[in-house]
C-alpha cells in the first residue's frame, strides 16, 4: 500500500490546471496523460477565487466537470483545497487577511501564500471551503488524498499575530516573570511588566539587518519563540482544514506539500499532524546528489521513517532560478529514482500542461507550449511512466535499512543562525551536510531523526552543531552511549538550553560528562584562515570555528598544529559505559569527514550497501517483496559496478551472478532485486 488511499500501484502524475484551458484542450490532455502512463492528477491548487466569487456565493460547476472528466478517464486525484492564495475581493473586504512583513509594511493583494495565519477571516473561510469541497466530493472513490493549501510558509508581523503571540506566550510561560527570565530581559533593561508590552520582534523592534544583509536579532529568546509561534500558527491553519475535510472523509489521508530543509517551519512538529508527508523537490543545478538525498531522508524521517510522496518536481526546467538549466537527458529519470530509492511511494510533477501567462509560463511541464507528444521531455516522462507501471508497485512501503543516524532539530537551527557570534560562517545545514556527504559517498544509509525519536535502533548517532541541548536530552544521549552506542558531537555544541540561555560551568554544558572534555574558548577563523591537524596519517584543515579543548576523561585523537593553541586537542573520544562519545572540535574538509565516518562504521560493523565507483550511488529499500538495490549514476560517464551478489534486473528481467559486471550509462539507473 502506498501513502495514498488504498493504493497498491506507484502513482505517477502531477499538478494539473485545466481551469486555465478551454474544454477542447481537456480531452487532448486526457489522451496525452494516458500515453505517458500518468494515473494521478493534483487538482484545484489555486482556485479559491474561481470557487468563491464573493462572500456568499460558491460555484463548483467547473470543478465538478473536471472531477467527472478525470474520474471517467481512470485518474486518481490528489485534491487540493485552494487556500494557498486568497481572492482579491476578500483582501479588499477583509484586510485582516493581508500580511504585514518584517519592515512593518502591510501588504496589498497579490502573489500567493499571502494570508495572515492569525487572520480571523482566513481562519473562517479557508476551513469552510475545505469542508465544502469534502462534502461535495466525499463519494469520489478516486480521491487518493487531500492536499491542504500549498507550500505553507513565510512570516507575518501584523497586529493579529502580535496579539496571538502574547496568548501563545501566556500559555507557554504562565507568568510574565518566567517570560522575563527566558528572554533574559534584565539585559538592556527590557523587563516586561504587562503582557501587552510585548511586541512582535520585527525590524522595527529587536531585529536589524547586519552588514552582510542578514536579518539578525538582539534578543534571541523572543525571536526564537516568534519562529516557533509562526510555525505553530500555520500548523493550526493546516489543522483547521484537516479537521474540516475529515468531518466528511475520515478515510481519505491528508497531506500538504513541504519543502524539505525549509527554514521557517518545524516540519518534525508538523508531520505529527499529517497523515503522510509529501514534498516538492527542486534541486538547483549546482546542488550535489548528496544534498538531494539528504532532503529525501529528512522528509522520510519526519514521521518515524515512513515513505513519502514526491509531490512536485519539474520534468525539465524551472522558471525561478537565475539560470534555468534544462535537466539533461536521463536526469529527470535519475532524480525520480533517487527519490524512490530514499522512500518515495509516488512520483509527481509540477506541472502537466505549461501555462501561457504569468510567471510560470516558462516552467517545464509534461505537455509544453507546442502541445505535442513528440518532444524529448514527453518521451522521457512516458518512458519513466511505463517503468513505474511495471516495477513501481514493488517498492511501496519499502524501508531504508539505516544503522546510523543524524540528529536534525529546527529549534537548534534557528538558535544557531540567530546567534550573535562567534561566526556568521557557522551554518547548521552545511554542517549537517558535511557529515551526510561522508555517509553518502560511502553508500552507508542514514536516517535523519528528531530529538523525539529513539536512538536505540542506531549504532552511530551524529549530532552536528548541537548548539542547543533541550532539557533532558543529555540523559537520553547518556543512556544511549552507556548501552554501547557511538555518539558524535561537533564544535560549538552543548552551549545553550531551549531558551538560548547559556549553560554555565564550562562548555559543552550538559554534554561535558558524556564527552569528557571542557571547551574553554572558541576561535572563529575568517574565510581563508586555517589551523590544521593530523588524522590517520593525513593533514586536514581546521576552519570556521576552532574549539580550544581540555581533556577531562576523554582521549585526544588529533591536536591543533598551528597558532597559540597548537598541541591542544581538536578531536576527542570518551569511553562512556559500553559506548563512545566523540567530539569534533572544528570544521574540516570532505576527506576528513569521510575517513572519520568510515572508521566509525568499521568499528561499529556497519557496511556500505554496495561498493560503487565514484559518483555512483547505491541505495536500498526493503519490504516483503524483497531487497531492492538502486544503482544511480550521477556522473556523465559510463560506470561499471561489480555486483556483490545475485540480482534480477527489474526492468529487463536479466539475471546477474555474483561478481558479474553491470554497466551504467551516463546518468543511468539500474533497479535490481536481490536473489
Ligand atoms: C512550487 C509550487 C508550485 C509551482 C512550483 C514551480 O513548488 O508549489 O505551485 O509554483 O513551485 O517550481
Ligand atoms: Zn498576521
Amino acid at each position: 500500500m502506498s501513502c495514498y488511499r488504498k493504493e497498491t500501484n506507484m502513482l505517477y502524475g502531477g499538478d494539473y490546471n485545466p481551469e486555465q484551458w478551454p474544454e477542447e484542450v481537456w480531452q487532448e490532455d486526457m489522451r496525452l496523460m494516458a500515453q505517458a502512463h500518468i494515473n494521478i492528477v493534483t487538482l484545484n491548487v489555486f482556485s479559491w477565487a474561481a470557487l468563491q466569487p464573493d462572500e456568499d456565493t460558491y460555484q463548483f460547476e467547473k470543478l465538478d466537470a473536471i472531477m467527472e472528466l478525470v474520474r471517467a478517464n481512470g485518474l486518481k486525484v490528489c485534491l487540493a483545497t485552494s487556500t494557498g492564495a486568497h481572492p482579491a475581493w476578500m483582501a479588499k473586504r477583509h484586510p485582516d487577511i493581508l500580511r504585514t512583513d518584517q519592515h512593518g509594511r502591510k501588504h496589498k493583494f497579490g502573489g500567493r501564500h499571502n494570508s495572515c495565519p492569525n487572520s480571523p477571516t482566513y481562519r473562517q473561510y479557508a476551513p469552510k471551503l475545505a469542508g465544502m469541497l469534502a462534502q461535495r466530493y466525499q463519494n469520489y472513490e478516486n480521491i487518493a488524498a487531500w492536499h491542504i493549501s500549498n507550500e505553507f510558509g513565510g512570516e507575518c508581523y501584523c497586529e493579529n499575530c502580535e496579539k496571538a503571540f502574547r496568548v501563545w506566550l501566556q500559555k507557554k510561560y504562565g507568568t510574565i516573570e518566567e517570560v522575563n527570565r527566558c528572554f533574559y530581559t534584565s539585559f538592556w533593561g527590557h523587563t516586561f511588566y504587562d503582557w501587552d508590552e510585548i511586541v512582535a520582534p520585527d525590524l522595527l523592534s529587536e531585529h536589524f539587518i547586519d552588514g552582510t544583509g542578514r536579518e539578525r536579532t538582539m534578543f534571541q529568546g523572543i525571536s526564537l519563540d516568534y519562529r516557533r509561534f509562526l510555525s505553530d500558527s500555520m500548523l493550526e491553519c493546516f489543522r483547521l482544514e484537516y479537521d474540516a475535510v475529515k468531518q466528511f472523509t475520515p478515510d481519505i489521508p491528508v497531506t500538504t506539500n513541504l519543502m524539505a530543509a525549509y527554514p521557517l517551519l518545524d516540519y518534525q512538529k508538523w508531520a505529527r499532524s499529517m497523515d503522510f508527508v509529501s514534498w516538492d523537490n527542486y534541486p538547483a543545478p549546482q546542488d550535489s546528489p548528496a544534498r538531494t538525498a539528504f532532503c529525501h531522508d529528512l522528509m522520510r524521517g519526519l514521521d518515524g521513517q515512513k515513505p513519502f510522496v514526491l509531490m512536485e518536481q519539474t520534468p525539465s526546467v524551472t522558471n525561478w532560478q537565475p539560470y534555468n538549466r534544462l535537466k539533461r537527458p536521463g536526469e529527470m529519470r535519475l532524480q525520480s529514482y533517487q527519490a524512490v530509492a530514499h522512500g518515495a511511494d509516488a512520483v509527481q510533477f509540477f506541472q502537466i500542461r505549461r501555462s501561457i501567462g504569468a510567471c510560470e509560463k516558462y516552467h517545464g511541464a509534461v505537455i509544453d507550449h507546442a502541445g505535442r507528444a513528440d518532444t524529448r521531455v514527453f518521451r522521457e516522462v512516458s518512458q519513466l511512466g511505463a517503468e513505474l507501471e511495471k516495477a513501481g508497485g514493488l517498492f511501496l512501503e519499502g524501508k531504508t535499512p539505516a544503522k546510523a543516524a543524524i540528529l536534525f532539530d529546527w529549534d537548534n537551527w534557528w538558535a544557531v543562525e540567530y546567534s550573535a557570534g562567534p561566526s556568521i560562517r557557522m551554518k547548521y545545514l552545511d554542517t549537517v551536510l558535511d557529515y551526510y556527504q561522508a555517509a553518502f559517498s560511502l553508500n552507508v544509509p542514514l536516517d535523519i531523526i528528531s530529538v523525539e525519536d529513539p536512538l536505540e535502533p542506531y549504532q552511530i548517532v551524529i549530532a552536528p552543531l548541537l548548539y542547543m541541548v533541550k532539557s533532558g536530552y543529555e540523559e537520553k544521549l547518556k543512556a544511549y552511549v552507556k548501552h554501547g552506542g557511538t555518539f558524535v558531537a561537533s564544535y560549538f555544541s552543548g552551549i545553550v538550553d531551549e531558551h538560548d540561555l547559556v549553560d554555565s560551568g564550562g562548555y559543552p554544558g550538559r554534554l561535558r560528562g558524556l564527552l569528557g572534555i571542557w571547551v574553554e574558548e572558541n576561535d572563529a577563523l575568517p574565510e581563508g584562515e586555517y589551523n590544521a591537524f593530523s588524522y590517520c596519517g593525513r593533514r586536514h584543515p581546521a576552519d570556521i570555528l576552532c574549539d580550544l579543548i581540555h581533556l577531562d576523561g576523554a582521549e585526544a585523537l588529533g591536536l591543533y598544529e598551528e597558532d597559540f593553541y597548537a598541541g591542544m586537542p581538536v578531536l576527542t573520544v570518551n569511553a562512556y559505559g559500553d559506548g563512545k562519545a566523540y567530539y569534533v572540535g572544528t570544521h574540516s574538509d570532505e576527506e576528513f569527514y569521510q575517513t572519520f565516518f568510515d572508521r566509525l562504521c568499521t568499528q561499529a560493523g556497519i557496511r556500505p550497501v554496495h561498493q560503487t565507483p565514484f559518483g555512483v550511488e547505491a541505495s536500498v529499500r526493503e519490504n516483503e517483496n524483497g531487497t531492492f538495490l538502486f544503482l544511480l549514476n550521477h556522473t556523465t560517464d559510463k560506470k561499471t559496478v561489480v555486483l556483490d551478489g545475485s540480482y534480477e534486473d527489474l526492468l529487463d528481467g536479466r539475471i546477474y551472478q555474483c561478481q558479474e559486471e553491470t554497466v551504467l550509462e551516463k546518468k543511468g539507473v539500474q533497479l535490481l532485486r536481490k536473489i
